[in-house]
């Protein structure tokens, strides 16, 4: 799509308002210079109008607080799945970046836009994503210490990245992981010898849980979560 016809579209001003904004400079486009008004803009490319960013329209982005018991799977014969939680007209077309087990609570994002959402995943990006962990067994300091550096997991060649560990109380703590391997949380506890009986995500990247949200209510990202996680 064309940045002018783009922009006219996102923002309701004229083509010609549109024509003078970018020639005054006021548009900026990821990996272009000068953006001139035929700039055709690619999938997930961003663009900022006076600092600001402009999304594509018809593009998504929502945060659900997860209850447990909800899959994080578009569709499941046996489980209510986290589209089952929004109004059908929400539903078409999105997607979960970034699942979270069954019974785990807390923080899901879900959008339309695939590049958004691969920006979110992609291992090289190492994204943060927090967790509070509630464990069956008291967590000791040297456990603390081996999630810090990384611990081998069972049936994988390479230890886990270094994560950021905090203890919470005796049980619990708060772990900061910048990799998404499967049931990665409950596998680290578990090669200590403990048990994960209650994981909750409060974060990923600058996007928290909002507190206002309760188990199974969802709102939309504002723009600056959006632009968060950046091209
Ligand atoms: N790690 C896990 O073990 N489970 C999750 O749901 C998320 C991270």
């Amino acid at each position: 799509m064309r940045l002018d016809y783009f922009l006219a579209h996102s923002t309701g001003l004229s083509r010609k308002d549109v024509k003078q904004l970018i020639s005054r400079g006021a548009v900026a486009v990821d990996g272009e210079a000068r953006p001139r008004a035929s700039t055709r803009l690619h999938p997930g490319q961003g663009v900022w109008l006076h600092g600001e960013p402009v999304q594509l329209p018809g593009h998504r982005y929502l945060m659900l607080h997860k209850p447990g018991g909800v899959v994080c799977s578009t569709d499941d014969p046996d489980h209510r799945t986290v589209l089952d939680l929004l109004p059908g007209a929400e539903r078409p077309g999105l997607h979960v970046a970034g699942r979270l087990d069954l019974d785990t609570t807390g923080l899901v994002l879900l959008t339309s836009d695939g590049q958004w959402s691969h920006r979110l995943t992609a291992p090289g990006r190492r994204c943060a994503k927090r967790y509070r962990v509630t464990c069956a067994d008291p967590v000791t300091e040297a456990d603390l210490r081996l999630l810090r550096e990384g611990i081998p997991l069972r049936g994988e060649d390479r230890p886990t990245l270094p994560a950021a560990a905090e203890s919470l109380g005796e049980r619990s703590l708060r772990l900061t992981l910048h990799e998404g391997r499967y049931h990665q949380v409950k596998r680290m506890l578990a090669a200590l010898g403990n048990k994960v009986v209650a994981l909750h995500r409060e974060q990923i990247g600058e996007i928290a849980l909002d507190p206002a949200l309760a188990p199974g209510q969802y709102r939309a990202l504002t723009d600056h979560e959006v632009a968060s996680i950046a091209p």
